[in-house]
């Protein structure tokens, strides 16, 4: 570039600055070492800007296509891993805007026409996070998808249901399956009304304030993918990182789900619990005692919540408080979102596949949910049902039983009928019917109950609705 035009300062704004920034301020200024990973969004927003300012007559039909052809010539070395990436150069859109004027010359000064950074980072950080929520969503459908097929050949696997840790009543292994299909359902649903959001163009908005140029908004806002055309207020469009934020919430819910997930798979693949095990490729061995087998995936899932949601405060931290519209403050939105990002990912496809992965001891959840008698509540049911007892004194000999069980060390089945009779004559043989955990989960068919029969109706719920997209 030309000393005389462009003096010390910076390639971009010389004309008013006489001296170069101060280290230090290089320093806290530049972040192209992060925004880096943004550049092939900010490459398909500068080709969309240039087409339309071409078409609109603002730029000529061959700057336009030196543009474009210098565009495509810093994509692929970028790809290439050929680029030199400036701290001078601040951050990714400088990079690219000086890195295309030396690649084609004075056209390339065009392409800044009708546009600020403003817009160009609103855009760019919006196509990252539409992108993000789309890929989000695909993992969420993989670990359904992961579930319900547990589910299936689970559906009439018996557990311990827990309230408190406690052992409270029987279920099917493949109604706790599901209970997380819910969950991972609903973060799926927040992701789609998100990205609904998300989706309008906030180029063309420049600085903040518009542009007189003759623009085309709709052109650009079709061009790029946005479903809802361009935002309609050009402050809003450079001042607002809420669709960030909504990644962010969205995915803190959504960790928050996985790491109980974590914790669940932690909790049943110890020895004292023995619900699952999984196999080598989720866990690691420790250096000193030779007979251990870590979860780690699991506990790294469980520790990715702290994280993500640690990002999400952080950005509510920056953005609160900011006056209208842009402030350097909002460079500071990036990191916390593509650490997010990254860590959702590897989250979900590590959950995934230790869902898929683990190998569930049919044996071992069924002697639990045996233990802790877990079907008095059933005896309870059946006195109110067969013996015409109010729900309260059902409860009350129920745990009289429970009690006399408890210590002559016997399970409530176990509990000879003649010592049942002695706390309530009503009592029959046909009371045995209930006592089994088989019976308990069968005869829970109440809508959203865990009976086998209700699991595989909802899993072909499950698939249809999949299946519809
Ligand atoms: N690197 C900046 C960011 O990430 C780009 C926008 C700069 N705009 C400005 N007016 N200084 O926010």
């Amino acid at each position: 570039m030309d000393e005389t035009q462009r003096p010390a300062g910076n390639e971009m704004w010389g004309g008013r600055f006489a001296a170069k920034p101060a280290a230090i301020m290089q320093e806290i200024n530049a972040s192209i070492d992060f925004d880096k990973r943004l550049y092939a969004e900010d490459i398909a927003g500068s080709k969309a800007h240039a087409a339309m300012l071409a078409a609109q007559g603002i730029i000529s039909a061959a700057n336009e296509a030196e543009i474009q052809r210098g565009l495509d010539l810093v994509l692929g070395e970028i790809e290439a891993g050929k680029f030199t990436f400036s701290r001078e150069r601040e951050d990714i859109h400088m990079n690219v805007e000086a890195r295309l004027a030396e690649l084609i010359g004075p056209a390339a000064g065009r392409l800044h026409t009708a546009r600020s950074r403003n817009d160009q980072v609103a855009l760019d950080f919006r196509l990252h996070v539409k992108r993000a929520f789309q890929e989000t969503e695909s993992a969420l459908v993989r670990l359904i998808e992961a579930f319900l097929d547990r589910a299936e050949e689970h559906a009439e696997t018996v557990m311990p249901g827990f309230t408190h840790l406690q052992v409270a009543q029987p279920v099917t292994f493949g109604h706790h399956c599901l209970a997380y299909v819910e969950m991972f359902a609903r973060d799926r649903s927040r992701c789609r009304d998100a990205l609904a959001r998300l989706d309008e163009s906030p180029l063309g908005a420049a600085a903040l304030a518009g542009t007189p140029y003759p623009i085309d908004r709709h052109q650009t806002a079709a061009t790029l993918g946005f479903s809802n055309g361009p935002t309609r207020n050009s402050i809003d469009s450079v001042s607002d990182r809420d669709f960030a934020l909504e990644y962010l919430s969205t995915a803190s819910i959504l960790a928050t789900h996985l790491s109980r997930l974590a914790e669940e798979i932690v909790i049943w693949s110890t020895p004292q619990f023995g619900f699952v095990r999984l196999s080598d490729a989720f866990s690691t061995g420790s250096s000193i005692m030779p007979q251990k087998k870590n979860p780690d995936a699991a506990e790294l899932v469980r520790a990715k919540a702290g994280r993500i949601t640690g990002a999400l405060v952080s950005l509510l931290m920056v953005m609160k408080g900011l006056p209208l519209a842009y402030s350097k403050d909002m460079q500071e939105d990036k990191e916390q979102v593509f650490d997010a990002i990254d860590s959702v990912g590897l989250s979900l496809a590590a959950a995934s596949g230790m869902v898929r992965d683990m190998t569930v001891d049919r044996q071992a959840m069924r002697r639990a949910a045996g233990h802790g008698f877990s079907t008095a509540t059933d005896l309870a049911d059946w006195l109110v049902r067969e013996a015409g007892l109010p729900f309260r004194e059902a409860h009350h000999v129920t745990g009289r039983a429970v009690a006399l069980a408890e210590s002559s060390g016997v399970r409530l089945e176990e509990l000879p009928l003649d010592v049942l009779r002695g706390l309530h004559p009503g009592i029959t043989q046909g009371v045995f019917d209930v006592l089994s955990v088989d019976a308990s989960v069968k005869s829970r068919r109440s809508f959203g109950g865990t009976a086998p029969e209700n699991v595989r109706r909802e899993i072909a719920e499950w698939r249809t609705r999949l299946a519809a997209k």
